[in-house]
């Protein structure tokens, strides 16, 4: 069954969404780089990778069910980040707008009856659960943190452990 056109322009305003989210962590890596926490920018890093497979699995799944993608333009985002502090509470922000988002596409895809919808957003929801977990937990750490350097250069090793791997494939398997 063809996608429904409310439920299309929903995951078009999406993908547009977590190509937004892919820059704004592009400008919080790049805040990490220039500052010298190269731990913390590998983590940014790795988590606009991340986004970019979200827009990709919305993208594919409008082409799938023989919608149109449309692709206006991202907005611009800051790099001018003052501490670690304020981007980290500032992604954990940014998470929770996004599961209202998502949480509002499955609204419109339970109004319009269209569970094949329904069903592919239950990955989303699952994943949102986790990334505002991970932004959250990052944020209570840098505000155990304090002013203590040494704390600070501890969790920007931990971060620098971060791997990219595209969870939206079946196999969770990482991609080129
Ligand atoms: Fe694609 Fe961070 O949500």
């Amino acid at each position: 069954m063809k996608i429904n056109k409310k439920v299309e322009d929903a995951i078009n305003k999406q993908v547009n969404a977590e190509i937004y989210s892919a820059y704004l962590y592009l400008g919080m890596s790049s805040r990490c780089a220039e500052t010298n926490l190269k731990g913390m920018a590998n983590w940014f890093y790795v988590q606009a990778q991340e986004e970019m497979t979200h827009a990709m699995k919305f993208y594919k799944f409008v082409l799938e069910r023989g919608g149109h993608p449309v692709l206006p333009s991202v907005e611009g985002v800051r790099t001018d980040w003052k501490t670690p502090l304020e981007m980290f509470a500032a992604a954990y922000e940014h998470e929770q707008k996004v599961s209202a988002l998502i949480n509002n596409i499955v609204d419109i895809a339970l109004a319009e009856r269209d569970h094949a919808t329904a069903s592919m957003l239950n990955w989303f929801v699952d994943e949102q659960v986790e990334e505002e977990a991970n932004a959250s937990e990052i944020a209570d750490k840098l505000k155990l943190i304090g002013e203590s350097k040494e704390g600070l250069f501890m969790l920007d090793k931990e971060l620098s452990t971060r791997v990219f791997v595209d969870s939206t494939q079946p196999a969770g398997g990482a991609q080129a």
